[in-house]
């Protein structure tokens, strides 16, 4: 029986962990688990999964939960951020937490010698070399979860390197794969959270439309693999059933396949290095089946081009972007931004330039907030400008 820390328990990832725990409960049990501030079904998850501990990461959601549940609280909610969750035994964490709030916990569970298996994929983007650097000699592995990097870590396990030429990771596209660029200013936000093939949280599906989440898998392969970008290609396959590809240099390439399920991936990276037996995805071959690949216009989605950018510049750029397109994806849900202006600020916060490495945790931090705020001038500017371009 393996101990799981599930940090996100209350989003996509974190839900599709659940499923899978309530499946395999002969496999995996919950020791404990984090939230930021959603605590409604706190009380439905300790009657199901027994966990030793909670921890909920906002003070005010805490102390509201505390107030609601002191019996509950008194035994089992945590004084303290998400991180003091890794205090508790366990065998595993899983990071399905969004955004550059993952990072600190890869980072503790890394340095306590923990196996994580990684939704997370902002860790690796922002915590770039640092976190690396970390991670050699800590004992500890990165899992990845994330669908592409999960097909890529079963193609190439035990694969000898020098046979490799080139990774390809799938992206569906997003709902404007077709929508010409001059249309892009009145895309609604309900528009762009309809995925066609996937079922996430808010960012990652704006993410998916931008094709910005396929820019930081890009990056989140290069260092999970240490693959130079230009080894690795992105293709558009809408039908999200091949998830990467390993282009050999014999000339044929390997395709991992699943529908779209990511309990498959989250199965995957709980039971390494065991294989999991579970079934999650399985394709049906009984039923007529398409399949089709197309390069992607990145002169309409100048994402993947932002990403590469920042993989060869190094330093914090890669946080930079991630800290950039989270601010511009939370102001286009908002509906302070049109979906165009999101690739306008991440390239105007990339062009303001002054990335150098970080060589501690705030480091990391002072670029993030740098970031942050450029990304909101950069914003609160160009809607200025716009305002006063409607009332003229
Ligand atoms: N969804 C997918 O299918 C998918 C696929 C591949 C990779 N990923 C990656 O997995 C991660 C999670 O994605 P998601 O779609 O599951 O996101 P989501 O549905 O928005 O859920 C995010 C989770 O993170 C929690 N959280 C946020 N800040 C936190 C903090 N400071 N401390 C503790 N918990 C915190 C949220 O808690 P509250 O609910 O309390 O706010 C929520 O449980 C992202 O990095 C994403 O890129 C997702």
């Amino acid at each position: 029986m393996k101990d799981l820390l599930l940090f996100g328990a209350s989003g996509s990832i974190g839900g599709s962990t659940l499923s899978v725990l309530r499946e395999h409960s002969g496999e995996f049990a919950l020791a404990g688990l984090a939230v930021n501030r959603s605590t409604a079904e706190l009380e439905d998850w300790f009657a199901e999964f027994s966990p030793r501990k909670v921890a909920i990461d906002d003070l005010s959601a805490r102390e509201a939960w505390r107030e609601l549940h002191p019996n509950l609280a008194a035994r089992y909610l945590l004084d303290g951020p998400a991180e003091a969750l890794l205090d508790l035994p366990a065998h595993r964490v899983l990071n399905a937490v969004t955004g550059f709030a993952g990072l600190k916990i890869t980072l503790e569970a890394v340095e306590r010698g923990l196996d994580v298996a990684l939704a997370n994929k902002e860790s690796l983007v922002c915590g770039g070399s640092y976190l690396l650097d970390r991670l050699t000699g800590s004992g500890s592995h990165l899992l990845p979860v994330d669908s592409e990097h999960a097909a890529l870590f079963q193609l190439l396990e035990g694969r000898d390197p020098d046979t490799i030429d080139r990774l390809i990771l799938t992206a569906s596209g997003g709902p404007f794969r077709k929508l010409p660029a001059g249309d892009w200013s009145s895309i609604t936000p309900e528009q762009a959270l309809r995925h066609p093939t996937w079922n996430m949280g808010p960012r990652i599906t704006i993410d998916s439309a931008t094709l910005f989440n396929k820019g930081l898998e890009v990056i989140e392969a290069a260092l999970l693999f240490a693959v130079p970008e230009e080894r690795i290609d992105v293709l558009v396959h809408p039908q999200s059933q091949v998830h990467a590809l390993v282009a050999l240099k014999d000339g044929s390439t390997l395709a991992q396949m699943a529908s779209p399920d990511m309990r498959l991936p989250i199965h995957q990276a709980l039971a390494w290095p065991e294989k999991a037996v579970g079934g999650y995805g399985r394709n049906d071959f009984g039923k007529h089946f398409e399949m089709s690949f197309e390069p992607v216009d990145n002169d309409r989605f100048p994402s993947l081009g932002l990403a590469r950018q920042c993989l060869r510049q190094g330093g914090t750029s890669s946080l930079a972007l991630n800290a950039a397109d989270e601010v511009a994806v939370a102001a286009f849900l908002e509906g302070r931004l049109d979906f165009p202006g999101i690739f306008q600020t991440v390239k105007a916060v990339l062009d303001a330039g002054g990335f150098s490495a970080a060589g501690s945790w705030n480091d990391l931090l002072a670029a993030d907030q740098r970031a942050r705020t450029l990304a909101a001038e950069h914003i609160s500017a160009s809607s200025g400008r716009a305002k006063k371009e409607a009332d003229a």
